[in-house]
């Protein structure tokens, strides 16, 4: 750990975690946005936190990663990130989960830090502007060359694509409006050739009846529909990591069958008890678990994975990574490349370096 990190740790994580978390990710996404406009901010930065190795860059599905490290998606889901993270040593980034429709989310608090179980619940409910306004921002926004863009879709939080959908029981309904919804997007954004890969989350805890297209029924419709749009580029799925070994497995079938390239595994953990403290947990369910709680549901899901389809897969690995060795456990599991969001909230922005190091000193030996 370098003077920059203790610098985080000791005396900045202290008050910015004084502050709302709502209010945190909105000012740091302000400031990176106007960090990213101008060449000397981003220089600094370049200079405090990029890597600067032996080439670590690796290529999956066709495109090449700089560092095979990815920022998961909900912390940019605007795309207002797209020029300042690349001095983070990140990769690429996921952008979203956008919509099809704008949508405010959930009421706040969207966001709840629970310091000492490494973790925040998050309650986001796919707050973003939508899809026309991320494809005009994006086409507006000069890319840096070699960093990775995915964008990841979900469905429109709220009742109107799920018309069709009994909360609680989306075996009996059709799902036509959520697919609709999903088809919206990904066809307007595959016309628009702006990212490199596209992610369909099919786990998000905190939105309108629940993760209905996690239910293998409506992902065996879902699936089919989306492959009717001509897209050239990889698709991956985002996994949910509290369902059952067999429900985990027939999502994956369906996914196998259907063509796409790879898995995320995974998305936040519903399951409060999972904290080391469950005790400092909202009493009701406020949204989805992030960090820690993570880490073992999501890297059991990674090996199991690994074992069943051997390559057939790209596998993301993504859950509670806070340091370079677990980053290194996600890659012993089976992931070809890692996301991450809260490693980077808690351990500050020098993490993704320290995990670039380790992985080229892994790699040399
Ligand atoms: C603030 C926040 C917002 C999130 N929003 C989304 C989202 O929109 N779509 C999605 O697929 N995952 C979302 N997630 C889940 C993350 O992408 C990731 O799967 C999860 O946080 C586990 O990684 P971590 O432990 O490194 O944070 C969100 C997570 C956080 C912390």
């Amino acid at each position: 750990m370098n003077a920059l990190d203790t610098a985080y740790r000791h005396a900045l994580k202290p008050i910015l975690f004084k502050f709302k978390p709502d209010a945190v990710h909105e000012a740091f996404t302000t400031i990176g946005e106007a960090a990213g406009r101008f060449a000397p901010a981003r220089k600094l930065l370049d200079l405090a936190y990029n890597y600067r190795g032996p080439d670590i860059s690796k290529t999956v599905d066709g495109i090449r990663y700089r560092t095979p490290i990815v920022l998961s998606a909900g912390f940019d889901p605007d795309g207002r990130l797209t020029r300042i993270l690349p001095a983070l040593a990140f990769g690429g980034e996921e952008i979203g989960s956008v919509t099809a429709h704008p949508c405010a989310g959930n009421p706040r608090p969207q966001l709840t830090r629970l310091v000492r179980n490494k973790s925040l619940v998050v309650y986001k409910g796919l707050r973003n502007e939508g899809v026309d306004a991320l494809i005009s921002k994006l086409k507006r926004t000069r890319r840096i060359p070699g960093f990775v863009l995915g964008i990841s879709i979900a469905r429109t939080n709220g009742p109107a694509a799920a018309t069709d959908v009994a909360a609680g029981s989306p075996r009996c309904s059709s799902g036509e409006a959520g697919i609709r919804d999903y088809s919206e997007s990904f066809e307007k954004l595959n016309e628009a050739n702006i990212c490199d890969y596209f992610t369909i989350n099919i786990s998000c805890p905190n939105a309108f009846t629940g993760e209905t297209f996690a239910d293998p029924v409506l992902l065996a419709r879902l699936l089919p529909r989306l492959r009717e749009i001509p897209c050239t580029k990889p698709v991956y799925l985002k996994m949910p990591i509290n369902v059952p070994w067999e429900q985990f497995a027939a999502l994956l079938a369906i996914a196998d069958k259907n063509k796409i390239h790879g898995v995320i595994i995974g998305n936040l953990n519903k399951n409060y008890s999972d904290l080391a403290y469950p005790g400092d947990a909202p009493k009701q369910f406020r949204g989805g678990l992030s960090g820690a709680p993570c880490w073992k549901l999501s890297t059991e899901l990674i090996r199991k994975t690994r074992d069943r389809y051997d390559r057939r897969f790209t596998i993301i690995g993504c859950g509670g990574i806070f340091t370079p060795e677990d980053a290194m456990e996600k890659f012993a599991a089976g992931a070809d490349l890692i996301q991450l969001i809260t490693g980077m909230i808690f351990e500050g922005p020098g993490l993704m370096k320290r995990i670039c190091e380790r992985y080229a000193s892994t790699a040399a030996s």
